[in-house]
């Protein structure tokens, strides 16, 4: 059944910066529309794993499966063509494009993504579905993306993602230097596309609300997963979140 089969699984990844070894034999797996987070501190390896699964770094071994095939070590775009979106840290927006631009630009350069038809789900995102969704864009869809707040530009990310209608989305770190409100709404966000069968590899360390929302959790802490279950169980680890998490960390799950 395609629903048992997993759509991306990551098995026993390692991967380099020249020499400086981070991802030390990582494995996870993840369901259509399943949310599985990434948790841990700064320089821990998040973004690296993420950068792994798009094809930015890849791992110098291991393998990378979507849907079954291989695709550790293709070229990033290849991996974006085949259904997997990325919304990065630090949202990296066109700053000097408008919010209509930054959201038509990679789709019409970039086709691919999701195929339509009557057995693929809910139907696929244009600019009116992603506008109705994110209005604080279209009140502003001229303006340009410099301009926009951090709140606006995180959306815009989110949005211009899922303009190539992506089976799975990797959002690293989308609550940061976000107000609570707007913590909320990305998490509100991240539940609507989870209904709509996109699935989400999240990295935060926003615990909290990485925990309110996701599946399944892993937690990463110096290029190795230390923790792996649902977020019950990690909410019940006092251990793990004092270690792993820091005081932060137990304060945000309290
Ligand atoms: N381009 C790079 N070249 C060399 N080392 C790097 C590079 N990018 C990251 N690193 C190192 O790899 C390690 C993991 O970094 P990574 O960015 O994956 O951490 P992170 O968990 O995403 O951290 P943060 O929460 O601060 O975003 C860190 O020690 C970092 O200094
Ligand atoms: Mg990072």
């Amino acid at each position: 059944m395609a629903q048992a089969e997993a759509l991306l699984t990551v098995r026993d990844i390692h991967t380099y910066y020249g020499d400086s070894y981070v991802l030390q034999g990582l494995s996870l797996a993840l369901r259509e529309g399943q949310i599985v987070a990434i948790l841990g501190r700064n320089g821990m390896g998040k973004t690296t794993l993420i950068r792994s699964v798009a094809g930015l770094t890849p791992p110098r071994s291991g393998d990378i499966l979507l849907r079954g095939e291989p695709i550790t070590g293709a070229r990033s775009y290849d991996i974006a063509r085949r259904g997997v979106g990325l919304v990065p840290q630090g949202r990296r927006i066109f700053t000097s494009l408008t919010v209509r631009e930054n959201l038509l630009l990679p789709a019409s350069v970039l086709a691919g993504g999701r195929r339509g038809g009557p057995d693929e789900g809910p139907p696929e995102w244009d600019l009116d579905e992603v506008l109705d969704q994110f209005p604080q864009l279209k009140a502003r869809i001229n303006n340009l993306g410099g301009a926009l707040s951090g709140g606006e530009q995180q959306m815009l990310a989110i949005g211009r993602a899922l303009m190539r209608n992506p089976d799975l989305i990797l959002m690293d770190e989308p609550s940061e230097g976000l107000s609570p409100r707007l913590v909320e709404q990305v998490g509100d966000i991240m539940t609507t596309l989870k209904k709509r069968n996109h699935a989400i590899l999240l990295v935060e360390q926003n615990i909290g609300m990485a925990l309110a929302i996701a599946d399944y959790v892993y937690v990463l802490s110096v290029g190795k997963f230390v923790f792996e279950g649902p977020p019950s169980e990690l909410t019940a680890n006092a251990e793990v979140i004092d270690r792993h998490l820091g005081v932060t960390g137990s304060e945000q799950v309290a």
